[in-house]
């Protein structure tokens, strides 16, 4: 008998919009069941249903061969279901322990035991694995440790079976292995672990099955042994996802980016980008590896105005561009896809269309005699969307109701159409589904191929194994390593530099 079953769960939002169509399936006592799907295609929306924040239209939930209506989160906890959100639900300005504690013996008027907060969570801390500060306040520790807060506060409250709605997708590499390494631990005490994603890398680590939906259906439950990324990809995205690009050989052409000796130091006098040079040329993609948080978003935010530099210069076609505001440089044609786009990348009510002209409004053809045409407007919003992809049936429609890899293409697509010389990517594709991912890869190649200098930071080792023809290596705010990319380049030896464990001399980073 399955622990968890649902049957047939239909789930129509009042706004009439159909989530979850005909749903069935199951879950294991002890297993790591992935769910999967690219943005938009009801996970979340299932995963809600567990866990009582919405009540399914029709369909059945059986626990342990039980029915159960679970109409709140409060019914779902004392069935033993737990479940960690996208965005996490902590009281910032109260402390680890009490966060953890908060709200478990709900006896109004009496105060919060907090030394006996502070020994639980010690406790429950050692039990599982999960390492945290129990005295440190909730808007003080870094988001890896928010989130073992999370899933210890469903712990707490007696999870035996616990949901993480894309645990992964605010995590750096390191924070994700983390929580792979307690994820094991758990269910090794016994406890059923329901792990949404849309990394397919992820799912072929961690879990034991895997179920996939699309377009509010289940395509299928496979288990993980049996299948690969490529036909979970096929699943997902419901063709054939390639996931590798069509690079063509080309020369590179004239340099357009100098960076030279460039330096940015915080209030603390702290060096995070420290005497870093480097060249981009007329078609290359220059990637820069590295652990995030050796000093890659301070060198963009540095490149593209929003921090003023301490030392050294840039110069775009032989023009200094530092030190003189964000619009200066996209002046001197330099475009930025935004690492977090839902705060520099757009304006969320703004619509589609307005957007997709937010840094050009004031010019032709878009302003006349200081109106702005909003037909001309439109037009280049219905061609973008058309040009891009962008799942949307309506330019006007607001950006924040576009799912993040459609969001994504919005920033693209703006980007690309401003004939740009050099591009700063930070980040391209995080969050974004597969089906997104490949778009935006493609049309990355296909500019640097045209001529484009592209400037590519990411996370994403792969990602940036896979697009780049340079790699650059930061560490500690220094380049430590600038080598063409190759078959000879792995992970393991880019690791080695990322980690400060290897450095090359200056006549090796002139080289190249
Ligand atoms: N509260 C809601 N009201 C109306 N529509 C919603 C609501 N929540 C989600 N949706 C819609 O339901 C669909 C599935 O969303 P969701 O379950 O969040 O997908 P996923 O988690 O797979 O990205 C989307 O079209 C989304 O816009
Ligand atoms: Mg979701």
């Amino acid at each position: 008998m399955p622990l968890l079953e649902a049957l047939n769960i239909v789930k129509v939002y009042p706004n009439g919009v159909r989530a979850n169509n005909n749903i069935s399936f199951s879950i294991e006592q002890g297993e790591i069941h992935a769910i999967v799907g690219e943005n938009g295609a009801g996970k979340s929306t299932l995963m809600k249903m567990l866990y009582g924040l919405e009540t399914p239209t029709s369909g059945q939930i059986t626990l342990r061969g039980q029915p159960v209506s679970i109409d709140t989160p409060h019914k779902a906890i004392e069935l033993g279901i737990g479940m960690v959100h996208q965005n996490f639900m902590l009281v910032d300005s109260f402390t680890v322990a009490e966060n953890i504690a908060l709200g478990r013996e709900p006896r109004s008027g009496a105060a919060l035991d907090r030394a006996k907060a502070i020994q639980d969570t010690r406790q429950l801390a050692e039990t599982y694995g999960l390492q945290v500060d129990p005295t440190a306040r909730i808007d003080s520790i870094p988001v890896g440790m928010r989130q073992r807060v999370e899933i210890l506060k469903a712990l707490y409250r007696g999870a035996e079976i616990l949901i993480l709605d894309e645990p992964t997708a605010v995590l750096t590499p390191k924070e994700t292995n983390d929580l792979f390494t307690a994820i094991r631990s758990l269910v090794k005490q016994g406890k059923t672990l329901i792990f949404i994603t849309h990394k397919l890398r992820e799912v072929m680590e961690i879990s034991d099955r895997v179920t996939v939906m699309r377009d509010a259906q289940k395509v299928g439950t496979v288990n993980t042994r049996d299948t690969s990324i490529p036909e979970l990809a096929r699943m997902m995205v419901g063709r054939e996802v390639f996931m590798v690009v069509d690079k063509p050989p080309v020369k590179r052409g004239q340099p357009v980016l100098e960076v030279k000796d460039l330096t940015y130091a915080n209030e603390a006098g702290r060096a995070l980008v420290n005497h870093v040079s480097f060249t981009v040329y007329e078609n290359e993609i220059l990637g820069i590896a590295g652990v995030e948080g050796n000093g890659q978003t301070e060198l963009i935010e540095v490149l593209t105005g929003l921090r003023n530099p301490t030392g050294g210069e840039a110069l775009v076609d032989g023009k200094p561009i530092l030190g003189q505001g964000p619009r200066k440089v996209r002046e001197n044609r330099v475009t930025h896809i935004p690492e977090d786009r839902l705060t520099n990348g757009v304006a969320r009510d703004g619509s589609i269309a307005d957007n997709l002209i937010i840094d050009r409004y004031y010019r032709a053809p878009y302003a006349r005699s200081g109106l702005l045409d909003l037909g001309k407007v439109a037009q280049n919003g219905a061609d973008m969307i058309k040009q891009f992809g962008i799942l949307a049936p309506s330019s006007s429609l607001p950006v924040g109701s576009l799912s993040g890899g459609n969001m994504q293409k919005v920033i693209v697509a703006r980007e690309f159409s401003s004939s740009p010389r050099l591009l700063i990517a930070a980040q391209p594709t995080r969050g974004v589904d597969i089906g997104a991912i490949e778009f935006i890869h493609q049309q990355l190649v296909n500019k640097r191929t045209e001529g484009l200098a592209i400037l590519l930071v990411s996370a994403d080792l792969q990602e940036v194994m896979k697009l780049a023809d340079r790699l650059m290596v930061m560490y500690n705010g220094e380049v430590v390593a600038i080598l063409p990319n190759g078959p000879d380049v792995t992970e393991e030896k880019l690791g080695l530099y990322m980690l400060g464990a290897a450095r090359q001399t200056a006549e090796e980073m002139g080289a190249v």
